[in-house]
């Protein structure tokens, strides 16, 4: 089943029943089903709840101005070059001394699930990095989730790029131009698929005036884009603080803007 509703996609977003699509749990460790099988994002019920408040209790640790300010300067510092910025600044905020491309490398599959001999010899280089416990699964999860979607939001924002303020420029880029186009449930009851359409959610004619139109001014409006109800982005005042201090820097650097691209590879879910 697809949904492009907003009212029926926010229904089922904030219903129990819909879980993640389950993953083995029979992967031998330290390799990418291995790992999948252990974060929040693809648990459901006690597990997720128990992952899902130490990710929480982490991100309360992070300011979200603090990583805006050095997502500023690191962009600045790079003139420009900001791919990888906001990766970097965030491992460095969680001090894991994680390399932005192994993030890359892990962050692929750890969405999609594909298994390949490249994911799981990148999954066990991370957690070779120095580090150990519990936490090192919650600070590695974070910068899996954070690495394409925040690159996303900001190369889509890049391409509207035209005098609005940072914040109505990323708020109404989420909204019309998402960079994660889909997220997926199962009916725990009857097994059945849903895969939520978040790009026609967010331009319902029932909940958005002229949806189609790109308009940084439209104010606060109820994207679905960090999703909703049961599991929603727990990061999105970081992820918008990333990506506002990279827009910064570029804004203050304005003949970087002319080399970008609109993301043509955008991954489907976050
Ligand atoms: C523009 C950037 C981002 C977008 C659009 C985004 C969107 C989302 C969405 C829609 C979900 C829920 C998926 C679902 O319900 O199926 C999610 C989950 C998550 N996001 Fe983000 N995200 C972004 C950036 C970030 C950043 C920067 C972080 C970390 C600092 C982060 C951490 C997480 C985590 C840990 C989860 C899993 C939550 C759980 O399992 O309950 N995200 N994100």
């Amino acid at each position: 089943m697809i949904i492009t509703r907003h009212v029926e996609a926010r229904a089922v977003l904030a219903d129990t029943r819909y879980v993640p699509p389950p993953v083995r749990q029979d992967a031998p460790p330290y390799t990418l089903g291995w790992l999948r099988a252990r974060v929040s994002r693809f648990s459901s019920g006690e597990a997720h709840a128990e992952r899902r408040r130490a990710l929480e209790e982490r991100l309360a640790e992070l300011d979200p101005a603090t990583l805006r300010r050095r997502a500023r300067a690191a962009t600045l510092e790079r003139d420009g070059d900001w791919r990888g910025v906001p990766t970097q600044v965030l491992a460095a905020a969680l001090g894991v001394p994680a390399p932005v491309p192994l993030v890359e490398a892990v962050a692929a599959g750890y969405l999609s699930g594909e298994e390949t001999p490249g994911t799981d010899a990148a999954v066990a280089e991370l957690f070779r990095l120095p580090g150990d416990g519990p936490s090192v699964i919650t600070d590695l999860t974070l910068l899996l989730q954070a690495h394409a979607a925040t690159e996303g939001l900001i190369a889509n924002a890049l391409t509207h790029e035209g005098g609005a303020g940072v914040k109505g420029l990323l708020r109404e880029t989420l909204r019309h131009d998402p960079p994660l186009k889909v997220t997926r449930r199962v009916d725990r009851a009857t097994g059945e698929e849903v895969v939520i359409d978040l790009v026609a959610a967010n331009r319902d004619p029932a909940v958005f005036a002229d949806p189609e139109r790109f308009d940084a001014s439209r104010g606060e409006c109820p994207h679905l884009t960090f999703g909703h109800g049961v599991r929603p982005c727990p990061a999105s005042a970081h992820a918008l603080a990333l990506a506002a201090g990279v827009l910064d820097a570029l804004r203050a650097a304005p003949r970087q803007l002319t080399s970008e691209r609109p993301v043509s590879d955008q991954r489907e879910d976050s």
